[in-house]
C-alpha cells in the first residue's frame, strides 16, 4: 500500500483528497496540520498528522524519509514557500537514490503531485486546452496577478522529472462543502440578506461582473488528484498536467440564482463594485473557456457533479451552515 504526504492536509481540497484515497483502501495517508486542533482533526478522519514545519526543506526531506513516503502532494496554501518545498522534496528522493546507490540498488522514484491553478492562464476569448503552457509567446493572456509566479514554478516542477514523477493540477473554481472562494460572493448576498430584509436598496457584490469562472465540485477535484496519484508510476504521459473543470458560468447568473436561495427578492439589483486593485478579485474576474478532455482521456476522470446551477440552492445552504 503506497504512502501518501499531503502537504495542507488539514485544507479545504488537503482533507477531501486525503479521504478520498483512504476509501479506496489502496493507501496510507499522512497529512500535515498546523494546529493541535487540525492535527486532532485529520487524525479522527484516520490520516496520520505531521505538525512540523513543511516549509524547511531539511525537515520535510527527513519527514519523507522517515515515514517511507512514496507519493507526496502539495496541496498548501504556502505560496511564498513552494520552491523550498519542491527542494524539500528533491532532497528526499536524491538521498534516498543515493542511498540505494551504494548497494547498487535501482528504487521507484518518488512522486510529487502539485496544486497549480486555473489562473494562471488569465482570462480566455476562445477555448483552451491544457497542452499549451501559461504565461508563453502562445498564451491568450497573462496569469492573474496573484498566481504570476505558479507558471514558473510548474516549469521547475516539470525540470525535476529525472528525480521525480510529477503531476500538475490545475482546479478551477472549487465549490462544494464550505468553499472559501464562494464565501467571497455568497458572504456579501447572506449578509445583505440579513441587513436589507424588505429593502430593495442595491447590494454591493466585490468583484467584476463580466466573471466567468470555471466549475468544479471539491469532491471531483479530489476524483482528478487520486487518478492522477494511481498512475503516477509513468502512466500519465509526456504532459502530466491537466486542468480540472466541469462547467463555466457566468457570476451574474450564479449570484442571480444564489440570492433567490438566501430570501433576496429578485428585483433587489447586484451592483458589481470592480476589484479595486485587489489581486485576489481580479483573479476571481477571469473568464474561463477551459476544459478538462485530457483528464478525462489520460486520468479516466469522470467528474459526477455537475449541473451546477441547478444543484447550486444546497451548495449555498451547505456554504452557509459551514459559516
Ligand atoms: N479553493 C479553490 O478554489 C482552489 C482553486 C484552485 C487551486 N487551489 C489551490 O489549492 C491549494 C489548496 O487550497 P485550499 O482551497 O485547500 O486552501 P485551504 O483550505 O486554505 O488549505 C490550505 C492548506 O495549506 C496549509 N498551509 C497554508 N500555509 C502554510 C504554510 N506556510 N506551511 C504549511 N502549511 C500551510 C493550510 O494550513 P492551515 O489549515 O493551518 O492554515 C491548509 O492546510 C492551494 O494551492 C490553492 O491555490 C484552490
Amino acid at each position: 500500500m503506497p504512502n501518501v504526504l499531503i502537504l495542507g492536509g488539514s485544507g479545504y481540497l488537503g482533507l477531501a483528497l486525503g479521504k478520498s484515497l483512504l476509501r479506496a483502501g489502496t493507501y496510507t495517508v499522512w497529512g500535515t496540520a498546523r494546529t493541535p486542533e487540525k492535527a486532532k482533526n485529520i487524525l479522527s478522519n484516520e490520516i496520520f498528522p505531521i505538525e512540523e514545519d513543511i516549509t524547511d526543506p531539511t525537515k520535510l526531506a527527513a519527514i519523507i524519509i522517515e515515514n517511507s513516503i512514496n507519493i507526496v502532494v502539495d496541496a498548501s496554501a504556502a505560496y511564498e514557500k513552494a520552491g523550498s518545498i519542491l527542494a524539500g522534496v528533491i532532497q528526499a528522493a536524491t538521498e534516498r537514490e543515493e542511498t540505494l546507490k551504494k548497494d547498487n540498488i535501482v528504487g521507484p522514484k518518488l512522486g510529487f503531485v502539485y496544486t497549480s491553478g486555473a489562473w494562471n492562464h488569465g482570462s480566455q476569448k476562445t477555448r483552451i486546452n491544457d497542452l499549451l503552457p501559461p504565461a508563453s509567446a502562445y498564451s491568450q493572456d497573462k496569469p492573474a496577478t496573484a498566481s504570476s509566479w505558479r507558471p514558473a514554478h510548474e516549469q521547475a516542477i516539470l525540470a525535476a522529472r529525472d528525480k521525480l514523477d510529477v503531476a500538475i493540477l490545475r482546479p478551477h473554481t472549487i465549490y462544494g462543502r464550505g468553499s472559501w472562494v464562494f464565501g467571497t460572493w455568497w458572504g456579501a448576498l447572506a449578509e445583505a440578506a440579513k441587513a436589507k430584509s424588505g429593502t430593495s436598496s442595491p447590494i454591493s457584490i466585490p468583484g467584476d461582473g463580466k466573471a466567468v469562472p470555471g466549475l468544479v465540485h471539491v469532491d471531483d477535484v479530489a476524483a482528478g488528484f487520486h487518478a492522477a496519484i494511481d498512475r503516477i508510476d509513468g502512466r500519465l504521459g509526456s504532459w502530466p498536467i491537466f486542468d480540472l473543470v466541469t462547467e463555466t458560468v457566468s457570476l451574474v447568473e450564479i449570484l442571480e440564482a444564489a440570492k433567490v436561495v438566501l430570501g433576496i427578492e429578485p428585483e433587489v439589483p447586484l451592483e458589481y463594485t470592480g476589484t479595486q486593485g485587489n489581486v485576489f478579485l481580479e483573479a476571481l474576474g477571469l473568464v474561463s473557456k477551459a476544459d478538462s478532455s485530457r483528464a478525462r482521456t489520460v486520468l479516466g476522470w469522470s467528474p459526477k457533479r455537475t449541473e451546477f446551477l441547478l444543484n447550486l440552492p444546497v451548495y449555498v445552504k451547505a456554504w452557509q451552515a459551514s459559516q
